[in-house]
């Protein structure tokens, strides 16, 4: 089954593969990105796309930015908002050594941005027969499994983006609206590093598998990319 794909953060990382993975599956995607002109490798995917993807500027924290786009798709279905942009927070994270500045910076993308987002989009995720709203959550904002303390800013505002997806399950459940916190795993990219144990791929094709079995009662739940439920 195929439908439209909203993602932000689509020009490298886990949202390019996103981007990548749908588009090759027939999916219509509306890729969003900071600067679409630097974006060569969502370009590529988008020329062999047969016109299903469509690259759009966005900067996830302006919200008179996420406004318009909503204007300009209005009209549209969009069966999957993929709220996947997200920061680690820099360097200063530790105890005695936190950036506060780059903790708000961080709150506004990791957490805020979303909700921004889900505000804007509403009408068009109500419109399309999946109604899906997926945050990228990660278990490093999990509570339960922090183990190994530090990283404050990475941590805190993941579990705040946990609190909004499970909020979301409960105001948008009687419209038939599912919203799922997800993690990715450990991912190779610019942000899991060289080291991380899974790839984009099959981190990607998890989350789809993931996405794509999704029923109302599944709201408000923590899945990761296994299509295991993780604890809060
Ligand atoms: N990799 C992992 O192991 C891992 C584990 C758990 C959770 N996650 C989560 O998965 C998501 C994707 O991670 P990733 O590994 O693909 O990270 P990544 O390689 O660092 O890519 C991050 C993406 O987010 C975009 N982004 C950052 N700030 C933005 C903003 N203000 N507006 C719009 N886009 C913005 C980046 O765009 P630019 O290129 O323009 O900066 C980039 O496309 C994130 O939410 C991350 O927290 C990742």
């Amino acid at each position: 089954m195929t439908g439209t794909v909203l993602i932000t953060g689509a020009n490298r990382g886990i949202g390019l593969e996103l981007a990548s993975q749908y588009a090759a599956d027939g999916w219509q995607v509306r890729a969003c990105c900071q600067e679409p002109d630097r974006a060569e490798r969502l370009q590529r995917i988008g020329e062999s796309a047969d016109g299903r993807l469509t690259i759009h500027a966005l900067e996830v924290t302006d919200r008179e930015r996420i406004q318009v786009l909503a204007s300009e798709l209005e009209g549209q279905a969009i069966d999957i908002l993929f709220n996947n942009a997200g920061v680690r927070g820099g360097d200063h994270q530790t105890l005695g050594d936190v950036d506060l500045d780059n903790w708000l910076q961080t709150l506004r993308v990791n957490t805020i941005a979303p909700l921004l987002m889900v505000e804007a989009f509403l009408p068009l995720v109500a419109r399309s027969r999946r109604r899906i709203i997926a945050i990228m959550g990660s278990t490093m904002g999990s509570i339960a499994e922090n183990a190994s303390g530090g990283q404050y800013i990475y941590r805190t505002t993941k579990a705040a983006a946990h609190m909004v997806g499970r909020s979301l399950a409960s105001d948008l459940r009687s419209q038939g609206i599912i919203s799922v916190l997800l993690h990715p795993g450990w991912v190779r990219t610019d942000m899991g590093g060289v080291n991380a144990p899974v790839s984009p791929a099959d981190s990607v094709a998890g989350l789809r598998r993931v996405l794509a079995g999704l029923q109302l009662k599944d709201s408000g739940r923590f899945f990761d990319f296994q299509g295991r439920e993780r604890r809060w």
